[in-house]
Formats: C-alpha cells, sequence, structure tokens
C-alpha cells in the first residue's frame, strides 16, 4: 500500500514538472520530441513559417512546371520538326489529314477532364462533339487540356507551334470520364503512349537524323520500333537505337513518382532526379537551359560530344531555375497503394517473408525503399541479363528498381525494357538465376506480395 503511494506521489511530481516545463513562457510548441511526432503543426518561428511557406511556395511552382512548362522546347518541336502542322492537317493551314481525338487518343495522349468547362463535358456526353475532327484536337489544345502538350496560338486562335513537358511521358489520366480522358496523375507513366508515332508525323525530321547522323528513313524506322510506352532517351547520345538482337533499343517509360529517399535515378543510374530532370530537360526536350556533363564524350557518346551535350550553355535559359521546385515536387508524389482487393492478402505476407528471406530479393530491394539505400548499380551479371542498355550508360550498371507502386505499371512489361511481361516470369528468373528453389506456390506468394508494394 505505501509503496503504491509513493509512485503515485512520484508520478504526480512528474506530472506537475512536465506541465512546469510546458508553461515555460515561449517555449511552448517549439519542444521537439524524441518521437519526432509532436510538431507537425506547430511552426511559430520566424524561420520555421519561412521553411512552411517555401515549401508550399517549391510544391505549387513544381507542379506547375511539371504539368506545364515547356522550357522554351516548342522552338524544336514547332519551329524545328513543325508538329504542330500534322496536328491542325491542312484545312486548318497545316499539312496532311491532320490529328483527330480519336487519333490522338489511339496513340495514348491523355486528356484532362478537369480543364474542361461543364458545357463541353455536357456536349461530349451527349455525342455532340466530333471526335474524328482535328478542329477539336486544336479546340483541346486551346483549353491546355492536353496532357503534356501546349499549343502555341496567335491571335487569332490560330496553332503556330507546341512544346512538350515532362508529364507527356510522365502523367496520365485515371479514365473517370472516358477511356484517355479523365483526372490527372502526376508520375504515373504512360504506358499507352506511342512517343515514336507521334514524332513520327512531324513534317521535317531532317534535324532528328542530322543529330544521329543517319537519313530521314532510318529515324521513321527507329521511331516506328519503339511501340506504346516507350522512349530512348539516350538514341541522341550514343546513336544506339537497335540491341545486337533486332529489337528496339528503347526502355518503357519509368514512373516518376516514389522517388523521395531514391539515391540513384534511371534504370542505369545515370544521376540524381535533378541530374536527369536536367539532361531530359536540356537534351531530350530540346528546352533551353544549361547542362553539364563531361562523361558525354566522344568514345562511348559520338552523337551526345558531336553535338556538345557535355556542355550546354544556352542565353536564354528557361531551365535551370526551375529544376529546385521541380524536384521538389518530384520527391512529393507518393508511389500509389495497392487497391483494396487486388491482391492475395494471405499469400502477399507469406510473400513478404520470403522477399526478406529464402527469396534474397531483399539483399537489393530494401524494404521500405525497396531499393539500396546508397549505391543501388548492378552489374548485369548479378542479375543475370545481357549489357546491352547498361553499356549506354556512363556507369555500365543497372539500378535496383524501387518496387513501391509496381501494380500500377504492369502494363508494358518488367526490367528496363519490359523483357518479362508478367510478375511471374520476374520471379521465376530470379529463381533460376540465383538458384533460389522457390515452389509454385512459394512463386505465386511472392507475386502477391510484389502487386501489394
Ligand atoms: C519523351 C518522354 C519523356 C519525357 C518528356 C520526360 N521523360 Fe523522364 N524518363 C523517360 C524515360 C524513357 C526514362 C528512363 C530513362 C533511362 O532509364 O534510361 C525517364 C526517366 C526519368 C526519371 C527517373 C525515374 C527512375 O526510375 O529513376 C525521372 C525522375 C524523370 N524521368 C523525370 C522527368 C522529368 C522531371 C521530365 C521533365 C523535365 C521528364 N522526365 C521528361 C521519358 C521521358
Ligand atoms: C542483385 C540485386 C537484386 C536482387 C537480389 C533482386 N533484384 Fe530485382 N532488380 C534488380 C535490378 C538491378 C533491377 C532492374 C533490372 C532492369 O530494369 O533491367 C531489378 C528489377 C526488378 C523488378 C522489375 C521492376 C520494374 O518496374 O520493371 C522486379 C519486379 C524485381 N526486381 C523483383 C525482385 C524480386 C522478387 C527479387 C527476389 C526474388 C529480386 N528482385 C531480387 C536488382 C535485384
Amino acid at each position: 500500500m505505501n509503496h503504491t503511494k509513493k509512485i503515485i506521489t512520484v508520478l504526480a511530481g512528474c506530472v506537475f514538472l512536465l506541465l512546469l516545463v510546458a508553461w515555460v513562457p515561449g517555449k511552448k510548441s517549439n519542444r521537439a520530441t524524441s518521437t519526432g511526432a509532436a510538431d507537425a503543426s506547430a511552426a511559430t518561428s520566424a524561420n520555421d513559417q519561412q521553411i512552411s511557406s517555401n515549401m508550399q511556395a517549391m510544391f505549387t511552382r513544381g507542379r506547375q512546371i511539371f504539368r506545364y512548362d515547356t522550357f522554351g522546347d516548342e522552338a524544336f518541336w514547332g519551329g524545328t520538326l513543325h508538329l504542330q502542322q500534322a496536328i491542325a492537317g491542312e484545312h486548318l493551314g497545316g499539312v496532311g489529314p491532320g490529328v483527330s481525338p480519336k487519333t490522338a487518343l489511339s496513340v495514348g495522349l491523355k486528356v484532362d477532364a478537369d480543364a474542361l468547362p461543364a458545357s463541353l463535358v455536357e456536349q461530349i456526353k451527349a455525342g455532340k462533339v466530333n471526335m474524328d475532327d482535328p478542329a477539336t484536337t486544336v479546340a483541346l489544345l486551346q483549353l491546355n487540356s492536353v496532357l503534356g502538350v501546349t499549343g502555341i496560338f496567335d491571335k487569332q486562335g490560330k496553332l503556330q507551334s507546341m512544346g512538350i513537358q515532362c508529364a507527356f511521358c510522365h502523367s496520365t489520366v485515371d479514365d473517370s470520364f472516358a477511356p484517355g480522358i479523365g483526372h490527372r496523375l502526376d508520375g504515373w507513366p504512360n504506358r499507352d503512349l506511342n512517343v515514336g508515332a507521334i514524332v513520327s508525323l512531324a513534317p521535317n525530321l531532317q534535324p532528328v537524323a542530322d543529330l544521329i547522323g543517319v537519313d530521314v528513313a532510318t529515324v521513321k524506322k527507329v521511331l516506328g520500333s519503339w511501340g506504346p510506352g516507350k522512349y530512348d532517351a539516350e538514341l541522341d547520345v550514343d546513336g544506339k537505337a537497335f540491341q545486337p538482337n533486332g529489337k528496339s533499343g528503347a526502355t518503357l517509360l519509368p514512373p516518376a513518382f516514389g522517388m523521395a529517399g531514391v539515391n540513384d535515378g534511371t534504370y542505369t543510374g545515370w544521376g540524381s532526379v535533378t541530374y536527369w530532370n536536367a539532361y531530359v530537360a536540356n537534351t531530350q526536350m530540346h528546352g533551353k537551359g544549361a547542362f553539364s556533363e563531361p562523361r558525354l564524350n566522344a568514345d562511348q557518346f559520338p552523337v551526345g560530344a558531336r553535338a556538345h551535350f557535355n556542355q550546354v550553355r544556352n542565353a536564354d535559359d528557361q531551365i535551370t531555375s526551375k529544376l529546385a521546385a521541380l524536384q521538389f515536387y518530384q520527391l512529393a508524389i507518393p508511389a500509389p497503394k495497392a487497391p483494396e482487393g487486388s491482391y492475395d492478402k494471405k499469400q502477399a505476407e507469406l510473400g513478404k517473408a520470403l522477399f526478406s528471406g529464402k527469396a534474397k530479393c531483399s539483399t537489393c530491394h530494401v524494404p521500405d525503399l525497396y531499393t539500396e539505400p546508397g549505391s543501388s548499380l548492378h552489374t548485369p551479371e548479378e542479375i543475370g541479363i545481357d549489357d546491352f542498355q547498361s553499356s549506354r550508360s556512363p556507369t555500365k550498371k543497372y539500378r535496383t528498381t524501387p518496387l513501391r507502386g509496381l501494380w500500377s505499371h504492369q502494363k508494358g512489361g518488367f526490367y528496363h525494357d519490359g523483357r518479362f511481361q508478367t510478375l511471374d516470369e520476374v520471379v521465376s528468373h530470379y529463381d533460376q538465376h540465383l538458384q533460389l528453389k522457390l515452389s509454385d506456390s512459394e512463386r505465386k506468394e511472392l507475386v502477391e506480395f510484389l502487386k501489394s508494394l
């Protein structure tokens, strides 16, 4: 009894002390705790407030850039390749038949339903909008509703030029309105997008041919070899369009979500997210900026070296000042959670144990990042595949893919070039290569776990 009393007295004393500490003027809400959970909403100092408002500003600006910024690349897509003329068609002052919304959707372009005025939505629903007329495509561009494509119009409303954005390849829609039309899903790779077919429409491909050092017919053959959901981000630095087995050298469009905490960016670990953003904006989108990369030397990258991609400097730099916010936004995009019912929970639980146990997956795919913290590069031999794509990177290696959100990009297959059609094929590959001796049910359990990530 006495003992209990003592404890109560001590406890009461502690509570009193805590209250006293909390009461100390001005210290109330700034007190950090070891759990780190306490102070999320308590930014009271001027410095804290500055950080907080910076966060909001970077996020908002970064999203704007990711979705809408062309970095001045309309000088290339519109000004040089004249792609807008093929979209408009000859009836609207361009060339050829033009691109109808039906055609645009069939090559994987997506429409942001939230950018459409209510009246147009009603008309589409009532079947009163001509989806076979390129004029409708031009109207959709005027509404800034085509993901990753910006039309540039003159005062009379004529399509003058066009540019592309990050969202072109790394966003899709949820199809909530109709197939290809819905709310934006930033960061999701557009595995329907046929980049090659779209670029192929350009009336003037000569500059691309000159850049790579081939003729236009060859450029068209290469573009035609990519297919939906793929792009070759190294072609215009090394000129290697095809694998030795004759297959295309293009890679799958990867997600741009779930990148926070991930050290190495790209399938072959070219560099960090912000490194790669600068690479893409300057050398792939052909925006106007600055980029430094001494590894783009003439031995491994004859095409890039010839184009001076190793040292890009534009007087009118429209990229560098945007890199900070752009990176910030991407790091904020979470990998999407697997929908309820999309995988077998019991089997996934068993698969989880295998992943970090018998199947040895977690030696490279370390939970919760599912890639290695620190260096995540491996030789082709380590993962049991050829060295075609790794040899196209300065690292000569493959990066352990962060697996979160895997369920959302199963279309097009797995590994950098989609060589494995299903997750079961991926697991079977590891089973053989790492001699894991997994049973049929163990393989199934691993697959269910992968689908749950
Ligand atoms: C024409 C399509 C296309 C456009 C436009 C594009 N990307 Fe990519 N992106 C790719 C491809 C393909 C890869 C994979 C390249 C590789 O691994 O060799 C990639 C890789 C990435 C990665 C690395 C993902 C990972 O798993 O490590 C990030 C991040 C990224 N892009 C962000 C961006 C941003 C930001 C922009 C705009 C500045 C952009 N991309 C524009 C096609 C595109
Ligand atoms: C030695 C390191 C290593 C081990 C061990 C390993 N992986 Fe991988 N994993 C990689 C690398 C590297 C890639 C990228 C391969 C590519 O893109 O060509 C990859 C890619 C994948 C992909 C494809 C992701 C995508 O989006 O295309 C899946 C799925 C995967 N691994 C699952 C597993 C499973 C399951 C195991 C265990 C049976 C495992 N990995 C063991 C390194 C490893």
